[in-house]
């Protein structure tokens, strides 16, 4: 995939001078309105400016669902060739699916299936060229091809996984896995 000339579709967080990216309330007025924007330059570069609307867009909020709620939908809607992007979280136990964008999926992977468990238990990004050669993968969505999932450890502890997938076969080169792995730390950072 040539991205350097691609132009993706990406959002700028909008809103009132004086109101905070995630003050939808407090103000005079409700604004709280996220516009579609294209990111531009090189993919890093592009990754470097959905990260910089990540941070706007979770800043001062702590709350764990509504920061992967918003996450989800930012990198579903500014990336291109994505079926899937969400969170599962660690129960203590197994993980449990949270927020996402995309078809209704498998609600508990234990740590020891899948690519969700496999990044879960080892702590290591899993990037999947092509999921039918993945022993275990578990196909919550018939459509996907390709997938990348981020553990996400916070202070040593297992917090979950940061899901990607997509239709197409080898979606994800290095650049997206630092992209992504990127945005998941700032979701980590954004619970603190
Ligand atoms: N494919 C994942 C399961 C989660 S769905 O992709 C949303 C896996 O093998 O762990």
């Amino acid at each position: 995939m040539d991205t350097r000339e691609r132009r993706l579709p990406g959002f700028f967080v909008g809103g009132d001078p004086g109101i905070g990216l995630n003050g939808c309330n407090g103000a005079a007025r409700l604004l709280c309105m996220f516009t579609a924007t294209t990111l531009s330059g090189s993919k890093p570069e592009q990754y470097a400016e959905l990260a910089a609307q990540a941070r706007a867009l979770l800043s001062g909020e702590r709350d764990r669902i509504a920061n992967a709620a918003n996450l989800s939908a930012l990198v579903y809607h500014a990336l291109p060739a994505l079926n899937w992007v969400g969170f599962y979280f660690h129960d203590g136990n197994e993980l449990v699916v949270g927020p996402f964008q995309g078809l209704p999926a498998c609600v508990r992977i234990p740590l020891h299936k899948g690519v969700c468990g496999a990044a879960a238990s080892t702590r290591q990004t899993q990037r999947v060229a092509d999921v039918d050669a993945f022993p275990g993968h578990i196909a919550c969505d018939s459509a996907s091809r390709s997938e990348v999932v981020v553990p996400l450890v916070r202070d040593g502890e297992l917090i979950g996984v940061f899901d990607i997938d997509s239709p197409e076969l080898d979606r994800f080169d290095a650049d997206d896995q630092h992209g992504l792995e990127t945005l998941a730390g700032i979701f980590v950072e954004s619970l603190a």
